[in-house]
């Protein structure tokens, strides 16, 4: 292989480091120590002073620029080397889900690398959301699962997979905090929660990045969308969030702050207008948060197209307006678009944008690529196709997926016990999403492939074996069919049946990027398919699989049971047949609080009281008000006539097989110091028959602030499996500083004062205790 010499000087730099530091090969995971973590940090600081001496102005340039095929406007794979060769790309995105050229990562590496003026490797990122080949449930789903280690080792099968083709950076993990599902994007996120989300976020970034970047099987993590994303307004997608400062710090920012702590090395730009300011031209959130606050050394991408996007905001008036802004906000690298190879140098002859700017925008991204070790590393993982058909897909990778999904599933309702299925009984599967392939995948699956999906109708029949019946009616092709013909054949199924199982929801396309809805109950005819199937007086039993909360109106009480599952992959189909049949309890969790009805949104578990809020006591339901009765007689509460005050079922909630009891709360005391901790733990039985997983929550109330407090606030959690009859003690240690919060002054606080403390199975019961910081 021919190389230019300068890209000898550095490897030769870094090759005498590997001598010296654990720079691993493949698996050979093993985490340097911290001495050697700041050595090999020091040693790749005057790597890059020695690169940024070397290059060009042109060169520098290029490092910023993350290319896919589209921003050379013809899918030109001459004009797209020769770019490579002349060093004037950074990176690429998405490169195998590109019409052109599946397979460019090694040959376009191979030019960047030899013949490139200083060698300097290209890092390939891409949306690798829920899995590469093999996936996994929706980002919504897996946060369901309230199991870090799960997370993290999704996270872990996604870039070994991954990396085998030559990504070595995902655009994941998605820790907007989201209060909307109308929202198509809910899917992609962890939940309206901070500290779920931090918790989690800090498990997806650790399963990619590994605890040693430099394996070739570790893929830098990026957190989007910096920041507010999730806040568009009416949940439509790229609208404007208007987020107050000390919300935004409250709320909307921990979680990116906890994945940036955790070693996180990248951050990408949000679409949307952050009160009133495009996020990609924000200086407050780039420069401001992100480096001065946070001491950030990783580097900031722009989201696709999101530079030009400033035009149509009516921030930008141009593109070279465009560009002066998003460089100056701090973004490192442009996405897609190429306003700063067009635009930097004038800017920069104008002074609009200096050198040193350009130095440390390349510096960051230059960081990241030598922490990746992508110069000893540059090319795909797999040499050869047999090779990577030994990665991806293989069966310890597909059993954890299934391990994964059967944690995600959230029951919902279990009336008479109709769930689990027994076996030897004739079981009815109808409904659009029992044998979808693709469906049941969810979205952002630009790797997943449905023709290895395994489905819930096959699952069931093999569960069964001989033992009982699976008969089989869809009664509708896909959710939105509003075609009745195939009622007929349902209902002959359902009337055989021993018990009806209704398998329905969304499909992938309706939720994810651009894919919002204002309605979000059952699409197509399925509420009046599950009406009809209800009339049977057949036990009926529903499994949803949706991006989303769904409104679920009349068919909640028709059914007798209902669990959630998302969508939860590529093993979506034995994972619930071992959930439906009792193999497993279900043990998922929301990660957000579901919806009466879309009307009722935003609703969030962690709102403020109100001056008068409701109780089921000063709350009348509008089909319980008399005629012409006096203004004030139904009462004047927080609520809404019709869908009252609550969620349908809170944040926290999920049943299993079982009942669990909570008892005897104990505080180690009563008074808490600003520095100081507490143990709060209270038993946990198993009163039910069968074994099954409960996950206890610590939830506080600051009970008077100088700003006014959420009425309750998640500060831990504990998957707990317990045997029937058994009892546990769970213990959490709460901090002082778990209470801070912002005040008006954007200042984090402790202010001494009364608190509430409750272990809880969800953020609406639970033990009750109290303590005073002082
Ligand atoms: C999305 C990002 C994604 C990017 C690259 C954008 O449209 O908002 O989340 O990472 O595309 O595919």
């Amino acid at each position: 292989m021919k190389k230019h010499p300068l890209y000898v000087g550095v490897m030769a730099g870094l090759l005498s480091l590997a001598t010296t530091l654990p720079l691993q090969a493949a698996n050979e995971s093993v985490a340097p120590t911290a001495v050697a973590q700041s050595q090999q940090q020091d040693a790749i600081e005057s790597q890059i002073q020695q690169l940024l001496t070397q290059m060009s102005t042109q060169e520098k340039i290029g490092q910023l620029a993350l290319r896919d095929w589209g921003t050379f406007g013809a899918a030109d794979m001459k004009v797209i080397k020769q770019a490579v060769r002349e060093g004037r790309v950074g990176g690429f995105l998405n490169v195998n889900f590109s019409s052109v050229d599946q397979n460019a990562f090694e040959e376009l590496q191979r030019i960047a690398v030899e013949e490139s003026p200083l060698g300097v490797p290209l890092l390939f990122g891409q949306d690798v959301i829920h899995g590469y080949e093999t996936i996994f449930p929706i980002p919504l789903g897996q946060a369901a699962s309230w199991n870090p280690q799960l997370i993290k080792d999704g996270a872990r099968v996604a870039a070994q997979e991954a990396s085998a083709d030559g990504i070595r950076w995902t655009f994941a993990p998605m820790i907007d905090i989201s209060r909307d599902p109308r929202w198509g994007r809910i899917a992609e996120t962890l939940g309206e929660d901070p500290y779920l989300t931090s918790t989690l976020g800090v498990a997806m970034v650790e399963g990619f990045q590994s605890d040693n970047l430099a394996d070739p099987t570790s893929l830098a993590a990026c957190g989007k969308h910096f920041a507010g994303y999730g806040a568009a307004e009416g949940g439509r997608d790229y609208n404007s969030a208007y987020i107050p400062e000390r919300l935004l710090r409250d709320i909307y920012l921990p979680p990116f702050k906890a994945s940036i702590d955790a070693g996180m090395q990248s951050i990408m730009s949000t679409y949307s207008t952050l009160n009133d300011v495009p996020g990609t031209g924000s200086p407050f959130l780039f420069k401001q948060i992100l480096r001065d606050e946070w001491g950030f050394d990783g580097f900031v991408v722009s989201d696709w197209n999101a530079v030009m996007e400033m035009v149509p905001h009516g921030f930008a008036r141009d593109a070279k307006h465009a560009a002066t802004l998003a460089a100056n906000a701090g973004i490192d690298m442009e996405m897609h678009t190429d306003t700063y190879e067009k635009f930097l140098p004038q800017l920069m002859d104008e002074g609009k944008f200096s050198e040193a700017q350009l130095d440390t925008a390349v510096a960051n991204i230059l960081r990241v690529k030598l922490r990746l070790d992508l110069w000893n590393h540059p090319y795909p993982r797999a040499t050869s196709k047999a090779e990577r058909d030994q990665i991806i897909r293989n069966d310890q990778f597909l059993n954890t997926a299934k391990a994964a999904a059967k944690e995600t599933f959230v029951l919902l309702k279990n009336d008479n016990q109709v769930l689990p299925l027994k076996k030897g009984q004739s079981v009815a599967v109808i409904g659009p999403l029992a044998d979808a392939a693709h469906d049941q995948l969810g979205t952002w699956i630009y790797n997943g492939d449905k023709k290895y999906s395994h489905t819930l109708l096959p699952a069931l029949r093999d569960m069964v074996g001989d033992d009982g019946e699976i008969l089989f009616a869809a009664g509708l092709d896909y959710s939105r069919d509003i075609s009745t013909r195939g009622f007929r054949a349902a209902l002959k199924a359902a009337k055989k049946a021993d018990v009806i199982l209704f398998v329905g929801g969304e499909e992938a396309i309706l939720s994810g990027e651009g894919h919002s809805r204002g309605d979000i109950r059952l699409p197509g005819a399925q509420a009046e398919l599950v009406a009809e199937l209800a009339k049977t007086g057949k036990p009926l039993a529903m499994v949803l699989m949706a991006g989303r909360p769904l409104q679920l109106d009349q068919t909640l009480e028709q059914a007798d049971a209902v669990m959630m599952a998302w969508h939860p992959g590529t093993m979506a189909g034995p994972a619930l047949a071992d959930v439906l049949y009792g193999e497993t309890s279900p043990s998922g969790r929301l990660p957000l609080s579901w919806p009466v009805g879309a009307g009722q949104i935003p609703i969030y578990y962690n709102h403020l009281a109100t001056g008068r809020p409701a109780t089921d006591d000063n709350y009348t339901r509008i089909d319980k008000i008399g005629r012409e009765v006096f203004q004030h007689q139904p009462g004047n509460s927080s609520n809404q006539l019709d869908y009252g005050h609550k969620p349908q079922f809170p944040f926290g909630y999920g049943l299993t097989y079982s009942t669990f009891e909570y008892s005897n709360l104990v505080l180690s005391s009563r008074e808490l110091d600003g520095d100081g901790q507490l143990t709060i733990s209270a038993t946990l039985t198993n009163a039910g028959k069968v074994s099954a997983t409960e996950t206890a929550q610590l939830y506080v109330r600051d009970l008077v602030g100088s700003v006014s407090r959420p009425v309750r606030e998640l500060k831990g959690f504990e998957r707990i499996t317990l045997a029937p009859g058994e009892s546990r003690e769970v213990d959490f240690t709460l901090k002082a500083s778990q209470l801070a919060f912002h005040n008006a002054q954007m200042q984090p606080v402790i202010e001494p004062g009364e608190f509430r403390v409750w272990v809880a199975p969800d953020a609406e019961s639970g033990l009750e205790g109290g303590f005073t910081l002082r």
